[in-house]
């Protein structure tokens, strides 16, 4: 498995992955892949050595130099590749960016999503709030989790 730039050929790919993973809260369509590309994200896929996509995640930044934001847009794994590792290490590649930005990190998950909860926690995320019915059309709640700017995470050790 290697992780390289998202790039447009893959967004077929990716869309398919998002309707098996996200049916009911409004799976991404190409549009969706393509504007976030045209915004300058962070995108990133896993390949296998075949070049098939195994998964993917994306950082969206906002801001301006010296006072970065980002948010982990989307991060998913095809359900039979789960539990090998590759949304560690798609999620601890855009940490790494983030990171480089000095830019704290947000997101928002499903909260009966314990084992991305459970990713997140072991990167330094906790929860901050409860977004009621934040998911359509199935209506499912949100917690939005941060993590903070590798310096205030330096102050706070
Ligand atoms: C959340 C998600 C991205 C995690 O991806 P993943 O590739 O399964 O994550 P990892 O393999 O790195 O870690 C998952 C588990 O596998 C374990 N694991 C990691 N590498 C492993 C390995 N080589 N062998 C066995 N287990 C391993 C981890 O310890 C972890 O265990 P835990 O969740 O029980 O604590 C994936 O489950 C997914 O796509 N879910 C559906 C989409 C989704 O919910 N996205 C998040 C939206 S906010």
């Amino acid at each position: 498995m290697r992780l390289e730039p998202l790039r447009r050929k893959h967004v077929r790919r990716c869309v398919e992955i998002e309707r098996i993973l996200f049916p009911g809260d409004s799976p991404w369509n190409a549009g969706a892949f393509h504007s976030e590309l045209d915004a300058g994200g962070y995108y990133l896929v896993a390949l296998t050595d075949d070049d098939e996509v195994s998964g993917y995640a994306g950082l969206a930044t906002m801001g301006t130099p010296g006072d970065w934001e980002t948010a982990v847009h989307t991060i998913g794994v095809l359900p039979q590749r789960q539990g090998e590792g590759i949304g560690t290490a798609l999620l601890e590649a855009l940490l790494e960016r983030a990171d480089q930005l000095d830019a704290p990190v947000f997101l928002e998950v499903r909260t009966d999503n314990d084992s991305a909860i459970r990713l997140y926690e072991r990167h330094g995320f906790s929860r901050v709030g409860l977004r009621k019915r934040y998911y359509q059309p199935s209506g499912a709640d949100a917690y939005t989790m941060t993590r903070p700017a590798r310096q205030a995470q330096e102050v706070a050790r």
